[in-house]
């Protein structure tokens, strides 16, 4: 959904003068890109294609300061446009000059250019800014973790505006560049491969790339003081795992679970394909949090995670995202099935492997945990409503849909979608829709009604075991 609203200035100032036609047909961009559980998120005319971070914090006072790079493609001749971002912009240029801004609503930029962006036409966004992240509050809260030494930006659906302007919805996604420095004895963990480190002046730079497709909500900044691991997977890529300095009684179970990476990924690539990134690794910092996210190519990772011990299903999680959120990314975030049944049905698949239960199994028993009149039942997978878009029944109900699934066109079909669709759909968006369309062209069955019953209608659906359905 693209608004089109035609600037009430230009239409004025048409009477009077006569004025180029790209400008008098320029349109404001909308604040949001149309998305219908998150109205403000991302915006409408142009696009991002990369973003060059280069940053400074200080973690004694929480200052982050920095330049953001741009590089956009409008979509249409663009009078104005917006940005999403919550800390205070110093100046604003585009294409070199210096633009007129403002800020509107929660974490909106308005951004006016000294010249209308041209449909279809490179234009650089150069954002200059400083605050501190753990000050800027949405709702009375902030997505930026403060920790002893440092912090972190890690969530979903939103965390970007945090630490940098955005086209911040997962339909828009851009290679990364973030380079941050640091105070000297403290690191700074991101995205991709660390290309560069260097100390001058009692500060040390890290220089992060992340070079293919990228959610803004899937950019990731740790600051702290970490102990850092590295490899190599058998095809050759690196991984770098970081884990805080400071992780208590659960730094043991952290780095016996995320040193496993590799191996997980490794096993993922023989379900899923080829991994679709330029690095792997993940990081645990001393954050109070308890969840786990998906940061492309090194996700992050709370010290709760390990509070029993090592959890390799939580990395067989965030690893089996890489393929199912951060490649094939949602295109609405009612989508979110699209990240969470798959990420969870790894699981099941990764306990199968181990001898810890089969999928079919845990499906079973994930079915059996709750009555039919338990609320559980209510929320649709499909279009679980933005309050319950991480709800259990999108993860553990998500998953007995493939069970399902599985059950219905049997194991080779079966295998042969989980393993074609994040190659047929890398680095894109997607609807549950195209997922559906898929797995019925992939298994040649009507599959809409299984579907329909499992993910968009409320109620605990009929399971039925495999041995009573075809194959
Ligand atoms: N995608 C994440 C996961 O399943 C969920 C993050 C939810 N956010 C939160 N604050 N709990 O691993
Ligand atoms: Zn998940």
């Amino acid at each position: 959904m693209h608004r089109k609203v035609i600037a009430p200035s230009v239409l004025a100032a048409s009477l009077l003068l006569v004025i180029p036609a790209s400008a008098a047909s320029s349109v404001q961009g909308a604040p949001g890109i149309g998305d219908p559980y998150y109205p403000a998120s991302g915006n409408s005319g142009y696009d991002v294609s990369h973003y060059d971070l280069r940053l400074q914090y200080q973690p004694k006072t929480d200052l982050l300061e920095g330049t953001a790079t741009l590089l956009t493609t409008a979509r249409q001749d663009l009078s104005r446009f917006n940005l999403d971002f919550g800390l205070k912009v110093s100046e604003i240029r585009v294409n070199g000059a210096k633009a007129k801004f403002a800020t509107s609503g929660d974490h909106e930029l308005e951004v006016t250019p000294a010249q209308p962006l041209k449909k279809d036409t490179p234009a650089s966004v150069v954002v200059k800014y400083a605050g501190k992240p753990s000050e800027f509050k949405i709702d009375g809260w902030s997505a930026w973790q403060r920790t002893p030494d440092g912090g972190v930006a890690a969530q979903e659906p939103d965390s970007a505006v945090w630490w940098f302007p955005s086209n911040d919805h997962p339909l828009d996604k851009a290679t990364f560049d973030i380079s941050v420095n640091v105070p000297d004895g403290t690191q700074a963990i991101s995205n991709g491969v660390l290309q560069s480190q260097s100390s001058r002046l009692g500060w040390t730079r890290y220089n992060w790339r992340s070079n293919k497709p990228q959610a803004t909500y899937l950019a990731t900044l740790a600051i702290g003081k970490f102990d850092v691991t590295t490899g190599t997977t058998a095809s050759g890529l690196p991984i770098v795992n970081a884990y805080s300095k400071d992780l208590g009684d659960n730094a043991g179970a952290a780095r016996a679970s995320v040193e496993r990476t590799g191996e997980v990924a490794e096993w993922l690539e023989g379900v899923f394909g080829p991994y679709p990134f330029n690095a792997l690794g993940g990081y645990v910092p001393n954050v109070p949090s308890s969840f786990a996210l998906e940061t492309q190519t090194r996700p992050f990772y709370s010290p709760k995670q390990f509070a029993n011990g090592a959890n390799v299903s939580v990395v067989v999680h965030e690893l089996a995202h890489q393929w199912y959120g951060d490649s094939v990314s949602v295109d609405g975030w009612k989508d979110i099935w699209i990240n969470e049944g798959f990420a969870r049905y790894s699981q099941w698949l990764w306990s199968e492997k181990e001898g810890e239960g089969t999928a079919q199994e845990l499906a079973d028993w994930t079915y059996g945990l709750r009555a039919a009149d338990d609320p559980f039942w209510q929320v649709k997978p499909g279009d679980p409503g933005p309050d319950n878009q991480f709800h259990g029944a999108v993860y553990d109900r998500g998953a007995i849909a493939l069970q399902a699934l599985r059950n219905e066109i049997g194991d080779e079909k079966f295998f042969k979608i989980l393993k074609g669709w994040p190659t047929e759909r890398a680095y894109g968006n997607a609807k549950v829709g195209d997922f559906v369309r898929y797995a019925e062209k992939v298994s040649n069955k009507p599959l809409a009604q299984l579907f329909e019953t499992w993910l968009y209608t409320p109620g605990k659906p009929a399971f039925a075991p495999p041995a009573a359905t075809s194959k």
